[in-house]
């Protein structure tokens, strides 16, 4: 009897031995896909700071010191990225004199580390406003909560000066709406030099020739929630300078409701198709198309860049999903160059990291997690408009109303994995209280 044990202790040893290297190995394998050698070369590109709204290249955060302090971490709350922004930047300082241009390689490591993930720094673009409305939305925004997150001088719209092969670069390491991850540097170069028109570059590219311009741009972000149905809000939403939609936005029948202009429709190609497809038998034909429309893309697939290009050029897509003999017409058949806008990928990871920060950026779903198409639009507007009125997004007592306006069939509001719907109405609430935006509610 006793001389059995021991024999038997050390089966379980090498048991619990195997099984441990079999995970070491399994992990190893997982994390190993996800981590190519990374070499970036950034030149004369500004980067942001939480201290400093334009400070370069320079100063900008050094990849070995993230990777140090970020090694091993597991779980990340916002306060961690902003500590190592904060870590990374005092210990720059001393590097100040290094020359604009500087390679950066970073060796194969164990796992991606948090802040390569979330990359919490952007280009700037510091872009004239267009007014000079005396207490617009921007002008607020320091004596709010937001003060801290909010970057006046992010890059809202991407057009032809922000390909370069640097860019293309920094902007490869993040995926889906984040980054160019997904998308090959040869679609981008002659997709984005299409847009090289003022009109590309501006929200408000009309502005000057408005005949009811004046001292501020009076936006309304119109989601497409239940909460419109029977609102009677159509004829103030269209009083607005300015009229966002997005996705599904049906106009005819409910223009009481909802109103019946669209000066900006936002999208991305999936959202658009997946709404043809859904809302047909709810009279949703596609996109809206009059002369004030715009329309701004945001760009999830290569696909976005693909039907930007042969939409405004009027050409044929040869390849995807949209694949066509003749050019699309979803934006009618005389749209021009000028009606295209696209979203900045940094705009969206900005939106990602400071404003819609989810938990479900701590699960395996944060690969696919984003802002909704509604959230951007919305957020867009808050950057880019002195005043904004939203209506139909999401309120506390969402369990009141259908999913959207325009449903035949009452039914409750969808919870998709790759959203944070109820974190986004949080958001709006705590817009809507700081005085920011203006956000109808009925209770
Ligand atoms: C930000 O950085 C720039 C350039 O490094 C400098 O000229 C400017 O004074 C700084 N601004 C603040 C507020 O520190
Ligand atoms: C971008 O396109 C231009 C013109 O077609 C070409 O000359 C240039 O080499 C391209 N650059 C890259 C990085 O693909
Ligand atoms: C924009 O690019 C096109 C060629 O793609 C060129 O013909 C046109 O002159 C450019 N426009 C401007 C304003 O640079
Ligand atoms: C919209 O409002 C009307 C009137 O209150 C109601 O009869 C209808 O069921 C509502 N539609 C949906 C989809 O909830």
């Amino acid at each position: 009897m006793t001389g059995r044990l021991p024999s038997r202790l050390v089966l379980w040893f090498i048991g619990l031995l195997c099984v441990a290297l079999l995970t070491l190995f399994l992990v190893c394998m997982t994390t190993q896909n996800q981590v190519p050698w990374q070499v970036m070369s950034l030149q004369n590109f500004r980067f942001f700071s939480d201290k400093n709204n334009s400070i370069s290249l320079k100063n900008q955060p050094s990849a070995e010191n993230e990777l140090d302090t970020e090694l091993g971490q597991n779980s990340l709350q916002k306060s961690d990225v902003q500590n190592s922004l904060r870590k990374s930047e005092s210990g720059n300082e001393a590097k100040s004199d290094q020359a604009n241009s500087i390679t950066i390689s970073l060796k194969p490591v164990a796992k991606p580390t948090e802040t390569d993930f979330f990359g919490d720094w952007y280009a700037t673009d510091d872009f004239p406003s267009q007014t000079n409305c005396p207490n617009n939305i921007r002008k607020r925004v320091p004596q709010t909560q937001f003060a801290e997150m909010f970057l006046h001088n992010i890059p809202v719209l991407q057009w032809a000066k922000h390909f370069s092969p640097e860019e293309y670069q920094r902007l490869s390491h993040f995926s889906g709406a984040h980054g160019w991850g997904s998308v090959r540097a040869e679609v981008l170069n002659s997709s984005l030099a299409i847009l090289n028109r003022t009109a590309n570059q501006m929200m408000f590219d009309d502005w000057e020739n408005r005949a009811d311009r004046s001292d501020c741009v009076r936006c309304a972000v119109v989601g497409n929630g239940g909460i419109l149905n029977g609102s009677r809000k159509g004829k103030e939403i269209d009083e607005h300078h300015y009229v966002f939609r997005v996705n599904g936005a049906a106009l005819t029948g409910f223009e009481n409701d909802v109103g019946s202009r669209t000066s900006f429709y936002t999208f991305s190609t999936n959202t658009m198709r997946n709404s043809i497809n859904s809302y047909a038998h709810l009279g949703y034909r596609g996109p809206p198309i009059s002369k004030e429309t715009r329309y701004i893309f945001l760009p999830d697939h290569d696909r976005d860049y693909i039907l930007m290009k042969a939409a405004s050029t009027h050409t044929a897509i040869d390849q995807g999903p949209e694949r066509s003999k003749k050019p699309p017409t979803y934006f009618g058949e005389d749209v021009t160059v000028e009606k295209f806008k696209i979203y900045h990928p940094d705009f969206i990871r900005y939106l990602r990291n400071r404003f819609l920060h989810s938990n479900l950026l701590k699960t395996s779903a944060r690969g696919i997690y984003r802002p909704s198409t509604g959230a951007v639009m919305l957020l867009a507007a808050i950057h880019t408009c002195d005043q904004v009125d939203a209506y139909g997004f999401m309120t506390p007592d969402y369990t009141l109303y259908s999913d959207h306006y325009y449903d035949k069939q009452r039914h409750e509001v969808h919870f998709y994995a790759n959203h944070d719907m109820r974190m986004e109405m949080r958001l709006w609430q705590e817009l809507h209280k700081a005085g920011l935006i203006n956000l109808f509610m009925r209770r």
